[in-house]
């Protein structure tokens, strides 16, 4: 399988903690991005077929309906699953009309919170009440549809977080993702110096799996829970360390066996394509131990781990000891390699003695994977 991402970088406003991608003020470079992406994607897909699309950002529903139509006439189609990510202030009848007739098959909101007050303080611009009247919208067009919630934001209490996600699960969505929150340093929490107090994060999450558990939800990768049947099956092309094209500014590709990145500023996205050439800026072959290690990585996010095979075995031989005596993963008696609760927790560290230098890749690892 493989498949297409297409980086939307428009948000209204750049909310306190983020680091993706995303600029607020330059909504009137949309008509030449959306050329651009078109451009990209005739130079760049070579005669690939994709399984799946994820339009993800920053903020796609930024687009007007007119806009979203003529995206998704250039990358729409027949997909097994076509994503679209949107903010619940940003999507109207039109645009949700739009998407239905584009192919969209799954929506994905951020709603982060069901308590006003901390939206507010998080600089998000909807309320509980606008996600609600989305939602609905959403749900009675016939979307599947996955809520994004974060925990662990500044000054919110075990008992908020709690609320939040019974909220949310009282809607019966097919998937949510659930991100703790981590302070970035380009970010404005990150020139707070903002801190995460990781004893009450970890009760968060702890609560969280027990809810979600309860709810039905199985628990199938490190952030993410669908109902039986709904697991992401683009995210899943990441995590099985599948191939994708990836268009857009900021947007990554893995083809071939090399990984390579589009340039993140607007401008330099533009200019490169409307002068004919590929918007790279990095590329880089993955092979041997750094390949494998990739691997290790991306496959250990999904709850059922990996299939620990010779292979691995003789790349990693002290590092798999490490992780399993300190009781971060378990080697089951199928033979495959998957984090206890407890590594789901420390993941960053399982990772960083598989891939070094290791960055954490964030809580949207898969979207930024892609972005
Ligand atoms: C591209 S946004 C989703 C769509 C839309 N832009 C929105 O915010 O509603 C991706 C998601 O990543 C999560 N996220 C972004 N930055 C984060 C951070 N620093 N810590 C934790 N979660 C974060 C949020 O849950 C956010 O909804
Ligand atoms: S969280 Fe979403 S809306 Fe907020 S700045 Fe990031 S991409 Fe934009």
């Amino acid at each position: 399988m493989r498949g297409l991402y297409v980086h939307i970088p428009f948000c209204a406003v750049k909310c306190f903690y983020c680091d993706f991608t995303a600029f607020s003020g330059q909504k009137s470079q949309a008509a030449r991005y959306l050329r651009a992406l078109e451009r990209e994607f005739e130079m760049t897909r070579q005669g690939l077929s994709f399984d799946t699309l994820y339009i993800g950002g920053g903020t796609p529903s930024e687009l007007s309906a007119s806009e979203i139509a003529e995206l998704l006439r250039n990358v729409g189609g027949e997909y097994r699953e076509a994503t679209f990510e949107a903010s619940p202030d940003s999507l109207d009848a039109e645009k949700i009309s739009a998407l239905r007739l584009g192919g969209v098959t799954r929506l994905s909101l951020g709603l982060e919170t069901a308590e006003d007050r901390l939206l507010r303080s998080v600089g998000r611009r909807h309320t509980w009440k606008d996600f609600l009247r989305t939602y609905d919208a959403c749900r009675a067009a016939g979307f599947s549809v996955n809520v994004d919630l974060m925990y662990a934001l500044p000054g919110q209490t075990l008992a908020e977080c709690d609320r939040s996600l019974d909220a949310v699960l009282s809607l019966s969505p097919d998937h949510l993702s659930l991100y703790g929150l981590q302070v970035e340093d380009r970010t404005l929490f990150g020139k707070r110096e903002v801190e995460v107090d990781e004893d009450l994060a970890r009760s968060m999450f702890e609560s969280a799996l027990d809810r979600l558990a309860a709810a039905g939800f199985e628990h199938y990768e490190i952030s993410n829970f669908a109902r039986p049947g709904h697991q992401s099956v683009h995210n899943r092309i990441y995590w099985r360390n599948g191939e994708y094209l990836g268009l857009g500014c900021g947007a990554s590709s893995f083809l071939n066996g090399t990984r390579r990145a589009n340039h993140d500023r607007l401008g330099d996205y533009c200019a490169a394509v409307e002068a004919g050439r590929p918007p790279i800026a990095e590329a880089e072959r993955l092979d041997g131990r750094r390949a494998l290690g990739e691997k290790v990585l991306l496959g250990l996010r999904l709850i059922e781990g990996i299939d620990w095979t010779p292979e691995f075995d003789s790349a990693f031989p002290r590092e798999k000891r490490h992780v399993v005596e300190r009781g971060w993963a378990v080697l089951d008696d199928d033979n495959r390699l998957r984090l206890t609760r407890e590594g789901v927790f420390l993941a960053n560290k399982v990772f960083a003695e598989f891939v070094e230098p290791f960055r954490s890749p964030g809580p949207g690892a898969l979207q930024e994977a892609a972005a």
